[in-house]
């Protein structure tokens, strides 16, 4: 038997093109592993009224993880219009597999490296090294919210919030409402994530990204718990930066960070804005980590007017690839394989159109397989 059991989810669009391209490099590692291909995505959505089958979650429980490259996904009421005619007015709605996944496997981590490779035209700046832990479970994105709002809810608040009082004069149907849940042990384990990290790899600062000063009781239950989990990292320093001004921060000097961490909205925007400092949509790779399970995916989505055509750049794949070997603990291939992706960067020779060159995305596939 292999030693690992790795399911294969192209997805949509792109995500065909970007997965063809981590064949090849886990072809060229020879990896003792099946990869067991998963249904995910837009047409099963369309078909069966679920973008993410029973069946997947099953061959999903079976696995140690999971690599899976994009999907399309549309608002409610078109995907409800693209739904085959036997499921139209059936009351299925729409959810977004990859959030879904995140919750059914308690997969809390959010891991997005975003390192400025040598030589890479893209890059914001030189030297840029961040690491960014958002939580990926909790908070906004919980989706425990409401439009209208309902009376029970409503009178709930007014009673133990007089700051409910500024909106005493709009009715319920006029109100939207969504929370922002964070748990004590969820703050904890975020955070304890990235001080771990830091210690792995040699971080010497975690830098916790909340608003405590006026989200009292969220954002500060997460800067109180990363001061307690802090402590349990002597050598590597806790900073406490507000996240309207790290956004600032990491234009200014992004040189000067190293692991971020912050909740599920705040993480997602500053992750964003991390990758972009090193080459978008074409770099930034994710990993989504819980205790004992763990989905890979570069950020980007299907990408529709590029699908079939080869172009993209796999060079976010091939980085969520890295990461799953690292997570695997097959460090020595890891390494391997984001030394090869750091010598075609740093060479030029083999680029995608992002990247101001013609290579297909096969082509730097290959060149990075050959410098294994
Ligand atoms: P997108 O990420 O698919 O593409 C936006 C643009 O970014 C592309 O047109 C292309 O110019 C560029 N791009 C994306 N990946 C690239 C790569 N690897 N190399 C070079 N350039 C690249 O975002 P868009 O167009 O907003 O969404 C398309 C579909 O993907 C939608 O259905 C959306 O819901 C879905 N989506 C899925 C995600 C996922 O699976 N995690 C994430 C984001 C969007
Ligand atoms: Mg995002």
């Amino acid at each position: 038997m292999p030693k690992y059991r790795i399911a294969w989810m192209p997805g949509d669009g792109i995500g065909n093109d970007v997965m063809d391209a981590a064949e090849i490099i886990l072809d060229k590692i020879a990896l003792d592993a099946e990869y067991v291909p998963a249904d995910i995505g837009w047409e099963f959505w369309c078909q069966e009224g679920d973008a993410l089958p029973e069946r997947t979650v099953e061959t999903l429980k079976s696995c140690d993880c999971a690599l899976f490259a994009a999907i399309t996904s549309k608002p409610k009421e078109e995907a409800e219009a693209e739904l085959c005619p036997e499921l139209q007015g059936t009351g299925l709605v729409y959810r977004s597999p990859i959030v879904r996944l995140r919750q059914m496997f308690d997969l809390y981590t959010n891991l997005r490296p975003c390192k400025a490779f040598e030589g890479n035209p893209l890059n914001y700046r030189p030297g840029i090294d961040l690491v960014v832990f958002r939580e990926n479970t909790q908070g906004l994105y919980a989706g425990v919210e409401f439009h209208p709002l309902p009376e029970a809810v409503r009178s709930t608040l007014e009673t133990h919030s007089p700051r409910m009082a500024a909106f005493a004069n709009v009715s319920s149907e006029d109100i939207a409402f969504s929370s922002r849940i964070f748990t004590r042990e969820g703050c904890r384990r975020i955070v304890r994530s990235a001080f771990q990290y830091a210690r792995e790899f040699g971080y010497p600062t975690v830098t916790v990204v909340e608003k405590p000063n006026v989200i009292r009781e969220t954002s500060g239950l997460m800067v109180r718990e990363a001061r307690k989990v802090a402590e349990e990292f002597p050598g590597i320093e806790l900073w406490e930066t507000n996240i309207d001004a790290m956004a600032m921060w990491l234009i200014k000097n992004p040189e000067d960070y190293g692991v971020l961490v912050a909740s599920n909205m705040f993480g997602d925007i500053i992750s964003d804005l991390a990758a972009q400092l090193v080459g978008g949509l074409g770099f930034a790779a994710s990993g989504n980590i819980g205790d004992d399970f763990a989905v890979f995916e570069p950020t980007h989505g299907s990408a529709p007017k590029y699908a079939g055509k080869h172009k993209v750049n796999p060079m976010a794949m091939l980085l969520a690839t890295k990461m799953m070997l690292d997570w695997l603990g097959e460090k020595e291939h890891a390494q391997a394989l984001e030394g090869a992706i750091a010598e075609v960067i740093a060479e030029g020779k083999v680029r995608t159109y992002d990247m101001g060159g013609s290579s297909t995305t096969l082509e730097v596939a290959e060149a990075v397989a050959a410098k294994l």
